[in-house]
């Protein structure tokens, strides 16, 4: 029996148990099975907690891209690998053959190479979502570089960051990008960025916009006449199962973005083997995510996950807002879309305008609606049921982290009963357990505590890059031997799980992971600013938003708190990208702290959250006062 795809409830309970049982055996036989090794593995599993080290199929040797790629040509060479829809739906969609894309992938390869770029080295990809995106990292891969992929919404400071990081030698780049009716000067953000980059030699520059952009002399260089020059012919790096593929950053909730590393033979097992239950692919379907590539979403399940299987994976350039809030539905139905995956923010923002668009459109090619990056709530679950999926489609709420490299837990279509805002269970051989604040295990149903995974599964990210203590530090030391998440959930009684959010100070905006420290980081470099904290409160489309507590140092002083607010925002901007905004910033005299000094978020979280009625004991608080003039001045 092959285990790849289960079809049945009793069949995943089945399989489920086996790889719980049995891990190794198991993720042999898919490894096995499902995928071309240059040799096989000497040892399944090897794993530490507590160190923490883990290695999946030590000692094998392959390419990531012969099994996205290569493997395919032979049985599926003509059909579409990624299918590429533009910004603006009159410009003619390009659909890329598995056989165009060895050869494309195959050219930038050795552009690479001849460039300077070897094995190990990083490689940062900063491009919009075009298809020299998916190639690019496809390219890397194919030569053993490791690539580092900054989302193109990012900042120039946020991108020169994570460039020192992990010291990257090339940048890859284009001349700018479309958003909707917007052209995006990218380039000129790379050039400010690299004013502090000395370890970058090259910039790449792919041909978007066609706008007449600053190119420097040894150091820009177009990138089509190389690839126009280039062998079509690139024979793929032997790796090791645990070579790094790509280095993704993730914000935490203090300090400098986490470069969460992910290795090869693991992410792919796992990545391609999630991808074919969870959205229950069959040869000839089109998947659509509509993640950026430049989260982990995307890498890997835009890229890796869809095309180790050799699907159709859409990559779509535009917003789903433009020309009309109908964009979304009029691909669906122009493509004949088969699997959507998407974000609760997206969602939402989308039923806000209610059903005459998403009516105009033949949906009915779905058959699966994902959802994912942070808890759906129910009326935007039933909206989705109802309008997209018209009551047909099961949703998948997946649950997972761009640390865990897969999806961890989700039901499986038309095999897990869904139940609104409930990701259900876990994913085969991930190993959930709810923990006390004590350290202790919630055992059985109806519980509900902090989640963390007792067992590695393949795709677990193996470090942070450059600080391996970090990565204990965040991961493993709050509970012994488990990796913890950050997120809190419970179990119902049938031990399903929902998630209900983050922990920790980080909050998520729009789908995307915001950590509060660097934020306030950038807050406080503002000359007039003392003090800052920011909280989540809840927000109708981006689930939350950002409410910033601000002190001043000349409090006296009569500002225009209008101009300081837009000054604010435009630092963050500066530092990290709009999506960090604060959506309110109020100014107080104080904010409350406890005796040793620490900033008392809870608090302030409740007052932007108008929960007033139960901020708890404020009487232990160094200036309890403060509080009672921080309500009466709430926004
Ligand atoms: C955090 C991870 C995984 C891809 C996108 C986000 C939240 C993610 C769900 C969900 C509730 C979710 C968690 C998690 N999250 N999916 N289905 N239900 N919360 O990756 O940026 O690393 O963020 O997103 O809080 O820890 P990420």
């Amino acid at each position: 029996m092959s285990n790849y795809h289960i079809k049945h409830l009793e069949e995943y309970y089945k399989v489920y148990r086996k790889s719980i049982r049995e891990p190794e055996n198991f993720w042999e036989e898919i490894a096995e099975e499902h995928f071309v090794w240059r040799k096989k593995w000497d040892k399944v599993l090897d794993w530490d907690f507590s160190k923490p080290q883990i290695k999946w199929f030590e000692g094998a040797k392959l390419n990531i891209t012969e099994n996205c790629i290569d493997r395919h040509l032979a049985t599926r060479g003509d059909k579409t690998a990624i299918l590429f829809e533009p910004n603006n739906p009159d410009e003619p969609a390009e659909h890329i053959t598995y056989k165009q894309l060895h050869q494309r992938v195959n050219q930038f390869a050795n552009v690479l190479k001849e460039q300077g770029v070897e094995k190990g080295d990083r490689v940062c990809i900063y491009v919009p979502m075009i298809p020299e995106l998916a190639i690019s990292l496809l390219a890397c891969a194919r030569i053993g570089a490791i690539h580092s992929v900054v989302f193109a919404g990012f900042s120039s400071t946020a991108l020169s960051t994570r460039i020192n990081d992990s010291d990257c030698k090339m940048v890859i780049t284009s001349d700018g990008s479309y958003r909707g009716a917007k052209t995006i000067d990218l380039k000129g953000i790379v050039d400010e960025a690299l004013e502090d980059c000395p370890s970058v030699k090259t910039v790449l520059v792919a041909k978007r916009i066609k706008s007449n952009i600053n190119m420097k002399e040894g150091r820009d260089k177009w990138l089509q006449p190389l690839l126009d020059n280039a062998s079509t012919v690139c024979d793929a790096e032997i790796m090791d199962a645990e070579d790094p593929l790509f280095i993704l950053y993730t914000s935490g909730s203090t300090g400098k973005p986490k470069g969460m590393v992910h290795t090869t033979a693991g992410y792919m097992v796992y990545t391609a083997y999630t991808f074919k239950n969870a959205f229950q692919y069959r040869d000839n379907d089109v998947y659509w995510c509509t993640a950026d590539i430049g989260w982990i979403t995307g890498h890997s399940y835009i890229v890796y996950g869809p095309l180790a299987n050799g699907a159709t994976t859409v990559l779509f350039e535009g917003v789903p807002s433009y020309p009309d809030f109908g964009r979304f539905w009029e691909i669906v139905d122009k493509h004949k879309v088969n699997q959507f995956y998407t974000a609760p923010t997206a969602i939402r923002a989308l039923a806000k305008q209610g059903t005459e668009l998403v009516g105009k459109y033949d949906l009915s090619s779905l058959k699966v609606l994902g959802s994912v990056g942070e808890p759906i709530n129910e009326e935007a679950w039933h909206w989705y049921n109802d309008n997209v999926g018209r009551k047909k489609s099961p949703i998948i709420d997946s649950w997972w982290q761009t640390e865990t490299g897969g999806i961890m837990i989700t039901p499986i279509p038309y095999v897990t009963p869904t139940k609104p805002t409930y990701a259900t269970l876990p994913f085969i051989g991930v190993q959930p357990a709810l923990m006390d604040e004590k350290g202790d295990e919630l055992k059985g149903n109806q519980v509900e505590g902090r989640l963390c995974i007792k067992f590695p599964w393949p795709s677990i990210a193996r470090t942070i890059w450059g600080n391996h203590e970090r990565y204990k530090e965040t991961y493993f030391s709050a509970y012994k031997n488990m990796y913890f998440t950050g997120d809190g959930a419970l179990r119902d009684e049938v031990g399903y799980y929902r998630i209900t959010g983050r922990v920790d100070d980080v909050i998520i905006v729009s789908g995307h992971n915001l950590g509060t420290a660097p934020i306030e980081d950038a807050i406080n470099e503002h000359p007039a600013v003392a003090e800052s904290a920011i909280v989540g409160f809840p927000h109708d489309i981006k689930g939350s938003a950002l409410y910033g507590y601000v002190t001043l140092k000349d409090a006296g002083e009569s500002r225009d708190h209008n101009n300081l607010r837009k000054e604010i925002n435009q630092i963050i901007t500066e530092h990290i990208g709009p999506i960090a905004k604060l959506d309110k910033i109020q100014f107080s005299e104080g904010l409350p702290k406890t005796r040793s000094g620490k900033i008392m978020r809870r608090i302030l979280r409740k007052i932007a959250s108008n929960e007033m009625d139960n901020l708890g004991d404020v009487s232990t608080l160094l200036n309890p006062e403060v509080v009672q003039s921080i309500i009466d001045n709430r926004l």
